[in-house]
């Protein structure tokens, strides 16, 4: 590994120490330098980075592939969780940032840029990488894949199968389908079971 690549534990105390041995669940490929791959527990388990290009840093959590180029970042809190999560990073200087208590659910795609280029009749290029931002608390159901430019506010749900092409700035609403619209206005949502939240809500009473 050229010395210039590091990767880090974030320690609960929000130190960081080298990481000097290997981890079973962490593959780690740097092509280039001057990248740094975060992670918060020796525990990581299936996570695949790959570091194209050169001063790039990713933060990762579990369950997780992610691809990129010159200048990228990405990252997500350590209060969020993945159950299996793509994020594209394939053209220089693209993002994609994930906030805290977020529920990522699995075959989710992240593409914060598009891997080709688009030109318009004057020859200039008009699919430049924009970045990806999910706010705190936001339910990203299975299935769904998020575009390049796409903000969404907190406390949103993402139905199964959405292509989200779009920002949703509005709070507290049900957004689905192709291309994602809002459904349903003035909802939130809880990280349990239904039947686990039923029964810590009668506990309180
Ligand atoms: C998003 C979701 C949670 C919303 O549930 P809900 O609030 O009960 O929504 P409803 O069934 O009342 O649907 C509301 C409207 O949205 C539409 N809708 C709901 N989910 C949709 C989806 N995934 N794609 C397209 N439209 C959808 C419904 O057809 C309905 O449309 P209508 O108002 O025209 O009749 C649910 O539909 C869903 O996608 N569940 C899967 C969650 C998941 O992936 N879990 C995995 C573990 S993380």
């Amino acid at each position: 590994m050229n010395p210039d690549n590091k990767i880090l534990q974030i320690l609960p105390d929000g130190r960081e120490e080298v990481l000097k041995h290997r981890i079973k669940g962490l593959q780690v490929l740097f092509e280039g330098k001057n990248n740094v791959l975060r992670i918060y527990d020796e525990k990581v388990k299936n996570v695949k980075v790959t570091f194209h290009g050169d001063n790039s840093t990713a933060v990762v959590r579990d369950n997780t592939i992610c691809s990129l180029r010159s200048n990228c970042f990405y990252s997500i809190d350590k209060t969020s969780y993945t159950n299996d999560v793509k994020i594209w990073l394939d053209d220089d200087n693209a993002q994609v940032k994930i906030g805290k208590n977020c529920a990522i659910s699995w075959d989710i795609e992240f593409m914060a840029a598009d891997c080709h280029t688009i030109l318009d009749e004057a020859g200039n290029i008009c699919n430049m990488p924009k970045p990806i931002e999910i706010k705190d608390h936001v339910w990203i159901g299975c299935g769904v894949k998020i575009c390049k430019g796409v903000t969404i506010a907190e406390n949103n749900i993402i139905g199964m199968g959405s292509v989200v092409t779009k920002s949703f700035l509005e709070t507290n609403c049900v957004i689905a389908g192709n291309p994602a619209k809002i459904v349903k206005h003035n909802v939130n949502w809880d990280v349990k079971m239904i039947k686990d939240y039923v029964a810590s809500y009668s506990q309180k009473k």
